[in-house]
């Protein structure tokens, strides 16, 4: 198994933790996402050494995994929070996280979400557009309260990942492009219910080279430094999230290795750190375990036809990503090449292309590294209730999401009289 895996094998089987997999599928039914909570902690732990004696807050970006109980752990590990929405602010609360450890990034605030924010008191409003600063001024303003802002800028650097994941190229939407930026924060200077605190970019995600994040930061150095010719003083540095894992044969750096280029670019700097890190905290602490309903031979292609399905873990087909797959016992039967595939009607609907595996029908299969993105982004398509999750906690396992109920699927819904 791969490094940073939580998933182990055990006599062969595999196992998270104490428990195996082939118990907790029949514990809990499939699909079912599973995570490991020593993963979650060591994950953390990794990030954690690697900024030891510096000014530093790691704020997990939710939207890789926002289950309470992962945001739970996180909260009681003493980590921070980026969020994009207000529902995620409230899940933050609802976890147990502090709002003052808590930065609010995203493109499209609403006047109601700022409301929010504000009413918790995050710790800042990573401000993405002219127009954002003016209305976070205004709804501020109503509030009698002073809103704490960094400009999220766009440095135009080459993250080297998915175009679909990078974010801080020119075409890209996010952040304010790096041109602008002191014009905006001159207007900001300005507006009466904002206070200037630092800055932030975000240049991408599943980043495994640390050269570009190193190229960003020296970038925004030189912003900082031209913006205190220009007499407005930053506190602190949003470095953002992004650093990658590995799904198959990728060699990510390891925390402190991706962090060092950037570190030595901040050498002898006084302005506190921030971080977003989502996939390397939460990316290998799960797996998706689903079934094997059918096998089919044809005569381009055979499939192994799951319980799983892209509504469940969209990356594949959404990314073309990558999971690794691995059958959850062995089994004595002749290997084929196989499409694993979901019941969604949808050509798409794939977890792995051309997976060598020996499975018979009925067989369990562990979907990898599955803890990032996987039931953020999961969905209702095919009217498929949306799988359950479990935390395992060494010999103890918690479901801390049960299986959706059909009837809970159009609850909200009504027929019309
Ligand atoms: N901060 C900001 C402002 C972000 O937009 C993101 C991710 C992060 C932090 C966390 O990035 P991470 O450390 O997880 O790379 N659904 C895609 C990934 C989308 C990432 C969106 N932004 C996937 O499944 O690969």
């Amino acid at each position: 198994m791969s490094p940073g895996q939580a998933v182990h094998a055990r006599d062969g089987a595999l196992h998270i933790e104490d428990l195996s997999l082939d118990a907790l599928a029949r514990r809990f039914g499939t699909p079912c996402y599973v995570y490991s909570r020593a993963a979650l902690t060591s994950a953390y732990a990794a990030w954690k050494d690697a900024l030891a004696g510096r000014r530093a807050t790691i704020c997990y970006a939710v939207k890789a995994n926002s289950n309470l109980a992962i945001l739970g752990v996180f909260a009681r590990l003493g980590s921070g929070f980026d969020i994009v929405s207000g529902g995620e602010l409230a899940r933050v609360l609802a976890a147990g996280g502090q709002a003052s450890r808590t930065v609010f990034s995203g493109v499209g605030k609403s006047a109601a979400e700022m409301r929010l924010g504000l009413e918790a008191g995050v710790r800042c409003f990573n401000v993405e557009s002219a127009g954002e600063l003016e209305r976070l001024n205004s709804v501020a303003g109503e509030l009698d309260r002073q809103a704490p802002i960094a400009l999220r800028v766009n440095p135009d650097v080459d993250p080297k990942t998915h175009p679909y994941i990078s974010t801080g190229l020119k075409k890209n939407k996010f952040g304010v492009p790096f041109e602008d930026a002191r014009t905006l924060y001159a207007r900001a200077r300005t507006l009466p219910n904002l206070q200037i605190r630092g800055i932030a970019c975000h240049i991408g995600s599943q980043l495994l080279d640390p050269a570009p994040i190193a190229e960003a930061t020296a970038k925004l150095l030189h912003l900082v430094d031209r913006l205190a010719a220009d007499g407005i003083e930053l506190s602190h540095l949003d470095l953002g999230g992004g650093m990658g894992i590995r799904y198959r044969d990728e060699n990510p750096p390891g925390v402190a290795a991706y962090l060092a280029p950037m570190l030595a670019r901040l050498e002898g700097r006084h302005e506190e750190l921030c971080f977003e890190p989502g996939r390397s905290l939460v990316g290998n602490a799960g797996v998706l375990v689903t079934r094997v309903e059918y096998l089919k031979y044809g005569p381009e292609k055979n499939f192994a036809v799951v319980d799983a399905a892209m509504n469940d873990l969209a990356r594949p087909a959404l990314y073309d990503a990558f999971h690794d797959i691995r059958p959850v016992a062995p089994r004595e039967v002749a290997s084929h090449v196989y499409d694993v595939v979901g019941p969604v009607c949808e050509s798409s609907d794939f977890l792995g292309h051309d997976r060598e595996l020996a499975v018979e029908a009925g067989d369990l299969l562990a979907i990898l590294s599955a803890g990032a993105y996987g039931m953020t982004m999961s969905s209702n398509y095919n009217s498929r209730p949306r799988a359950a999750e479990v935390m395992v906690d060494g010999a103890h396992a918690h479901e801390i999401r049960r299986r959706e109920t059909v009837e809970e699927l159009f609850a909200l819904e009504q027929t019309l009289p």
